[in-house]
């Protein structure tokens, strides 16, 4: 009998470590070795660096700016991290997410770590008196440093003197220090650069456009295509079903992984289609639940007056007047001010955000009281959403 369940055993921690391993594959935090599509911003970021890190090199300024998701921290250190692999400690890289400060100040005592490799405690007017002064002076001896910055949109302060102080340390071109800040927003130099700095930045400024759908699909299927663990014919379904739900290659990437989550949950030997399709469905819920939770007080009633509606009757459709009289009522519970105007523009508003679905006009129902609508989004659903809100004002 043991005998016997020994083999199934066995395949099953197969297909669990293939699952697994797919999973680690698709960590957000796993650089990919290939970065499709971004061969031109490889090249770029790749000729800057062997130029500020050749023996004549100077200090520089990078600025890389793009929407999340577009791969510009993936395509940073990727590149950093080839051009390691091929010069070996002839300079010295270090990378800081300025999210994961709890302070933005930080900063200076990271950076000074990192090049003192002293573990003593530092305090942040120290460690940042020490790398201006450090920039300051030149010392042919030290290797260049190059400073990544990611996420440089959490770096701004109300007087943008950290920023100033980091791009100031550029200026001394014989010190060999150059910073390569990544942020989301194109225009951040112009707003908190001095001009000086900002134009000194020149033709060394890379934006990330958002991946098409056709590139996400691509990029999905390249970096699914060295795994097992999903059908064949899932791994291009699902790229194209994924690219056409969102163009953030980040969320893309998501619904890959909770779909094989999912697969594991199910004890599933391979990440099937049903998989994918269940990710896509919570993670579309998941955005929904967002909007919902950004409702103003008026929109909650609206749209707990669309569900009692649709509840009490049974019937998926009703018109405005029939909503709107549940809302004037439950508005009333709430201390609440309900009048027409405000729902005809929440009305708008929830149908944008696809959480009611409103009829085109006929000749007929102009009039909005005659309105037909219904939810967008499955009842059970929207009995969930309501229930998880919490009237900040109840106990
Ligand atoms: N061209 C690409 N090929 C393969 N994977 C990519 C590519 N671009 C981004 N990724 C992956 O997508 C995710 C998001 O990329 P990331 O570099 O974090 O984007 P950003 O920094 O612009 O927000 C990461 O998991 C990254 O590895
Ligand atoms: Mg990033």
């Amino acid at each position: 009998m043991a005998k016997s369940k020994t083999p199934t055993r066995a395949a099953n921690k197969e297909v669990k470590n293939l699952i697994e391993d797919l999973l680690k594959k698709l960590h957000t935090s796993e650089v990919p070795e290939d970065l499709p599509c971004r061969g031109e911003q490889i090249n770029k970021i790749e000729k800057f660096l062997r130029s500020v890190i050749s023996p004549n090199g100077e200090s520089s300024a990078m600025y890389i700016s793009g929407v999340p998701g577009t791969g510009k921290t993936a395509t940073v250190q990727t590149v950093v991290r080839r051009l390691e692999d091929e010069v070996g400690p002839t300079f010295k890289a270090i990378y800081i997410n300025a999210m994961e400060l709890i302070d933005p100040k930080e900063f200076f005592v990271r950076v000074y770590k990192e090049i003192t490799q002293d573990s003593k405690r530092v305090g942040i007017t120290t460690a940042r008196r020490h790398l201006n002064l450090l920039f300051q002076s030149i010392d042919r001896k030290r290797p260049p440093i190059i400073i990544m910055i990611d996420e440089l949109d959490h770096m701004c302060t109300k007087r943008q003197e950290l920023i100033y102080d980091i791009f100031n340390w550029t200026t001394n071109e014989r010190a060999r220090v150059t910073v390569i800040a990544i942020a989301n927003t194109l225009d951040l130099p112009e707003r908190m650069l001095s001009q000086r700095i900002a134009s000194r930045l020149g033709s060394n400024r890379l934006t990330f456009e958002p991946y098409t759908h056709q590139q996400i699909q691509s990029i999905i299927t390249a970096r699914l295509s060295d795994t097992t663990a999903f059908d064949d014919q899932v791994v291009e379904l699902a790229g194209r079903k994924v690219a056409a739900i969102s163009g953030d290659l980040r969320k893309a990437i998501e619904i890959l992984r909770r779909a094989a989550e999912l697969a594991l949950d199910a004890k599933a030997s391979r990440v099937s289609l049903e998989h994918v399709q269940s990710s896509i469905a919570e993670t579309q819920s998941s955005i929904r639940m967002g909007y919902f939770q950004s409702l103003s007080e008026h929109g909650i009633e609206l749209f707990r007056a669309a569900t009692t509606q649709v509840m009490t009757t049974g019937v998926e459709e009703f018109r405005f007047y029939e909503l709107f009289k549940h809302y004037l009522s439950f508005c009333a519970g709430q201390g609440l001010d309900g009048n027409e105007l405000i729902a005809r523009e929440i009305i708008c508003t929830l149908s944008s955000m696809r959480l009611i679905i409103v009829a085109a006009t006929t000749a007929h129902s102009h009039n909005w009281w005659h309105r037909k609508m219904q939810l967008g989004v499955p009842l059970q659903e929207a009995l969930d959403f309501l229930k998880s809100y919490k009237n900040p004002d109840s106990p």
